[in-house]
């Protein structure tokens, strides 16, 4: 079977309060920062990266998401609005994968410890997913399904897929492999452009 993804091309949305615009190579020592937290690396940072010593980490990862949009998924810092187009990097949030299976795309998300908990996940996650589920005449991605998976063991990546309209749809077992190589169980939560 051959897959494809679609090139696309970068933008910045508007949210309830913060903005997602592309990745820029001035994000790299908020990201540096980032990727020192523990739940980050654990849950959504990747083993390389897990693996790179810690002064080489943020280039790694930067590096191979700075040409994501060429490749298919669109790769977001996430800032808050008030601070305008050069706000520091709170988190990062992406849509991945973005047709490899026809009208679908991948979410994944994280957020700087010290930005936790005033409703950016949750509040990114809903403004990506209107934009990808969106028809392309008001120019969204035209999408029809967007799934996301966490470990059982992060419930808080649970309640924000839940706030964000991302039904739980499963239990998918030994999904996830930690970067010490610990299998986790792992929830399937998905969003369809039209609620059935
Ligand atoms: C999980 C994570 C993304 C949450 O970010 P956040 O911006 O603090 O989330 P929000 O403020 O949008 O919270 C949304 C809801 O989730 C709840 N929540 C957030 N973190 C939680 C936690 N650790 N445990 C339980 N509930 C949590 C909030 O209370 C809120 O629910 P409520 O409105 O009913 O009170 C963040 O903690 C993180 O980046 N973790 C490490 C990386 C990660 O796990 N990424 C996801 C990989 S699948």
């Amino acid at each position: 079977m051959t897959t494809s993804t679609t090139a696309l091309t970068p933008l910045t949305l508007t949210g309830d309060g913060l903005l997602l615009r592309p990745l820029s190579l001035t994000d790299e020592p908020a990201i540096a920062e980032a990727l020192r937290d523990p739940e980050i690396l654990r849950w959504a940072g990747g083993r390389t990266v897990a693996e790179a010593p810690e002064a080489e980490r943020a280039r790694f990862w930067l590096g191979a998401r700075l040409m994501a949009w060429s490749t298919g998924s669109a790769v977001f810092a996430i800032t808050d609005a008030t601070r305008g187009a050069d706000g520091v990097m709170l988190g990062f949030l992406a849509a991945r994968e973005v047709n490899r299976l026809p009208d679908q795309a991948v979410m994944t998300y994280w957020i700087t410890p010290a930005a936790r908990g005033r409703g950016l996940a949750s509040n990114a996650l809903e403004t990506a997913a209107h934009w990808a589920l969106s028809p392309t005449s008001k120019g969204g991605l035209g999408l029809h399904r967007l799934s996301l998976d966490h470990a059982l063991a992060n419930p808080g990546s649970c309640r924000v897929a839940e706030k964000a309209g991302f039904a739980l749809e499963g239990t998918m077992r030994d999904f996830y492999v930690d970067p010490s190589g610990l299998r986790h169980d792992s929830h399937l939560h998905a969003r369809l452009a039209r609620p059935h």
